[in-house]
Parts: structure tokens; C-alpha cells; sequence
């Protein structure tokens, strides 16, 4: 028996890797998060077990793991993105090693780049950004938001659309410039995905009505989106899919 965590990328199906993909094409049981794709869990073999862990606490998660454990060879967990960003695939990990059951990590595209990159915004950028800070904005309280505000380059807020405008004032009062530019990207990757940019002072308001999931890109980067996505729209033609 092995449990399989592995990472489906961002959102388009496209974005799995070539070992996850012949993982999931091969499992006996697949455990998948709300943000991974129905083309994705469509490429279990028919007679695979299928449970989506929507509505389940992560103990009951790992309770499943361990109990499909016991009884099928090769499960796959399958997670949005990587699934040790945000994914709680560490804590996933070590409730399999306690059970002394076999697993083996899986990463894949997280959207700490991929997001922002299909939105035409480059996380780095030679003479703009050399530092990149990563953040959940969840339980925005428990962020050092003095120090978010004194840092250089890229801040990338995962979960933050809900706390959107208590972060930003947060920042503002921190002396961060308000005319930083400021991005929300929003089922990035997929052919729903939106994109709102403006300025930091501007940016909750601008966002209000996108829906989630939503990454938060913060600093001088933004402002390459113009050009780069111009760019990118004509170099990507169509959106990539699961090869055959
Ligand atoms: C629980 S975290 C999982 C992150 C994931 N493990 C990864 O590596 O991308 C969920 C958050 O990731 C971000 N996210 C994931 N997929 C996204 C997408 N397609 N577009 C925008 N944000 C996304 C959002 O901030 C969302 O609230």
C-alpha cells in the first residue's frame, strides 16, 4: 500500500505533472480537494473509489487515508497546487508516517507562481524584484504586518480576499506607498480566471465582487502585466490540456 499526495497544479488540468498524471491514471482510490478540476478527477480508472474531501476536517482525512490504506493498494491524495504550499500535506504526511503507512510526495505548479504568471505578472524580475514574500492572509491578526509593509519586492497573499480591505489598511497605516501596485487574480489559470489591478489603496474595492479561489500579488511587478500579458495572449493561443 502507498499513499500518493500529489500535487494538481493550479487549476488547469493541463498543469498536472507527467508522475501525477500516471498516478492518478493508475489508482485504485483518489481523495481530491474542491479546487482540483472534474477533467482531472475523471482520469481515475472507472473502477477507482472517488470521494471528494469536501466538508471533511482534516481529521477526518487523515482517518480516511489511513482506513483506505488498509484495504487498496495505491491511493492518490490529490491537492490544488503543491501539496506542501498551503496544502496541509505535511500534516497529511505525518499522520501516515504515526499509521506506518508508505507515501511518497508528489509536488506540483503551485499557484505562488503560476497564478500570477497567466495573469502576465513575473513574481521576480531583474531590476524590480529579487525577493518574494509569501503569506496566508486567513487569520490576517496573526500577520507582522509592520514588517510586511517595510519589506522590498513581491508579497503574495494566499487566502486573502475575505481580509482584503483589513490587510491593505493594515499596510497603508504601515507606510506602504498606497500607489503600489496591487493585483487580484481569481480562478487563475482556468477559463473563468479574472484579473483586477490597481492601485494598493484602490485594490479591496476593486476586487469586492471576485470570487474565490483569489491570489493577492503586492509590489512593482504588477505593472508588467500590461505588457507581458499582451505578449503572453498571443505566444499561448489555446489554454493546455491533458495529453492524450
Ligand atoms: C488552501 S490554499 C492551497 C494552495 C495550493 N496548495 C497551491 O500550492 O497553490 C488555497 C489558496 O490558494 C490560492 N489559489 C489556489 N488556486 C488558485 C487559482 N487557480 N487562482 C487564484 N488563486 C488560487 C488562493 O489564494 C486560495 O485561497
Amino acid at each position: 500500500v502507498t499513499v500518493y499526495l500529489v500535487g494538481a497544479g493550479p487549476g488547469d488540468p493541463g498543469l498536472i505533472t507527467a508522475r501525477g498524471l500516471e498516478l492518478v491514471r493508475s489508482c485504485d482510490a483518489l481523495v481530491y480537494d474542491r479546487l482540483v478540476s472534474t477533467e482531472l478527477i475523471s482520469e481515475a480508472p472507472p473502477g477507482a473509489i472517488r470521494i471528494g474531501r469536501d466538508h471533511l476536517e482534516q481529521a477526518a482525512i487523515d482517518d480516511l487515508l489511513l482506513r483506505l490504506g488498509r484495504h487498496r493498494h495505491r491511493i492518490v491524495r490529490l491537492k490544488g497546487g503543491d501539496p506542501f504550499v498551503f496544502g496541509r500535506g505535511g500534516e497529511e504526511a505525518l499522520a501516515l508516517i504515526d499509521a506506518g503507512i508508505p507515501f511518497e510526495v508528489v509536488p506540483g505548479v503551485s499557484s505562488i507562481s503560476a497564478v500570477p504568471a497567466s495573469a502576465g505578472i513575473p513574481i521576480t524580475h531583474r531590476g524590480v524584484s529579487s525577493q518574494v514574500t509569501v503569506v496566508s492572509g486567513h487569520a490576517p491578526g496573526e500577520l507582522d504586518i509592520d514588517a510586511l509593509a517595510a519589506l522590498q519586492g513581491t508579497l503574495i497573499i494566499f487566502m486573502g480576499l475575505h481580509a482584503l480591505a483589513e490587510i491593505v489598511e493594515g499596510l497603508l497605516a504601515a507606510g506602504k506607498p498606497p500607489e503600489t501596485p496591487a493585483a487580484v487574480i481569481s480562478r487563475g489559470s482556468t477559463p473563468e480566471a479574472e484579473t483586477v489591478v490597481a492601485e494598493l489603496a484602490a485594490i479591496s474595492d476593486a476586487a469586492r465582487t471576485l470570487p474565490t479561489p483569489a491570489l493577492v500579488v503586492v509590489g512593482e511587478v504588477v505593472a508588467l502585466s500590461a505588457a507581458l500579458q499582451q505578449e503572453a495572449l498571443s505566444l499561448l493561443g489555446e489554454p493546455a490540456r491533458v495529453p492524450a
